[in-house]
């Protein structure tokens, strides 16, 4: 298989992003989820931050540090010929860190990053009330460092609005989004806990399709895909579920196993071993093994 370059990957995610048809991408917090979103079927890959802090037993709260996010993602993009849209929280620090986030991004090949206009060290968007915002200046400072450093023109950057989610209403929303838009960011991530879609599809209605939009229906997961494509949202994030599917199946399994000490109960609800193998395509190796190791 082929691998695609920076090019390929920040191209095909840029014409999801502009597509008038939404796009939906997969959450995925290592190598193997990236890979099991991409043999699915998915187009693209959401490297959640909550999802990969999850993974590696911390909160959501930039208590992993940059290296150890990017030796995460290097192992997705191993696994995955994907574009993957990597979560930058808060962007690591001021406009310098934010800009050289973008550098080290696209030399291991990610599409793009989502910068949210939050403090440092974030939190994750779902605790609490009324999150204090970062100033809209500094956030125009960074979308604009992070434009003038990109090498490669079509990596998207993408400035998330928590305005909504964090409690400060639908003018100042519109407002930190014009200003990220008109700094250059590419998209426009909106985010939102409410129940339904309701100040989404408002947003997108006056928004009008100024520039592409973004969104994780996590909590409003019962509207219709279609109601959100219509309100001109562009892609569609799951978040965070192949994380939380992992946690209640590990849950479940150490709780029988122990419970019954007896190994044998769990045996029909997990994977055989010889579907891991063909999925990690053990045969390549074989054949790899009788080419080139010498033969006694
Ligand atoms: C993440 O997946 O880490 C996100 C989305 O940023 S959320 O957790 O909904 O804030
Ligand atoms: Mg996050």
């Amino acid at each position: 298989m082929m691998r695609h370059n920076l090019l390929e990957k920040c191209s095909a995610l840029k014409a999801m992003l502009q597509s008038i048809e939404m796009a939906v991408i997969m959450e995925a917090h290592n190598g193997l989820s990236a890979r099991i979103v991409e043999q699915t079927g998915f187009q693209g890959i959401w490297a959640s931050g909550l999802s990969i802090a999850t993974s590696m037993g911390v909160r959501d709260s930039n208590e992993l540090s940059l290296t150890q996010n990017l030796t995460v993602l290097e192992s997705m993009v191993e696994s995955s010929n994907l574009p993957i849209l990597f979560d930058g929280d808060t962007g690591y620090g001021n406009f310098n860190n934010a800009r050289l986030l973008v550098r080290k991004l696209e030399r291991i090949t990610i599409a793009g990053v989502v910068i949210e206009d939050k403090l440092f060290p974030k939190l994750n968007s779902f605790i609490g009330e009324r999150q204090k915002l970062a100033e809209v200046s500094e956030v125009v400072g960074k979308m604009k460092a992070m434009c003038d450093s990109r090498d490669c023109d079509d990596f998207q950057i993408i400035a998330r609005v928590e305005a909504l989610i964090a409690g400060h209403g639908m003018e100042e929303a519109l407002r930190r989004a014009t200003a990220y838009h008109e700094a250059g960011a590419d998209a426009i991530f909106i985010h939102s806990k409410k129940k339904h879609a309701g100040e989404i599809i408002e947003f997108g209605n006056v928004w009008q399709r100024r520039c592409p939009l973004v969104i994780a229906p996590t909590t409003y997961c019962s509207t219709p895909l279609r109601d959100l494509e219509e309100a001109g949202i562009s892609l569609s994030v799951c978040a965070n579920q192949n994380m939380r599917a992992a946690v209640m199946a590990m849950k479940t399994v150490c709780r029988k196993i122990y419970d019954d000490y007896k190994l044998d109960s769990v045996e029909d609800d997990i994977t055989p071993l010889n579907m891991i193998f063909d999925m990690m395509n053990y045969d390549e190796l074989e054949i790899a093994n009788r080419r080139y190791l010498p033969v006694d």
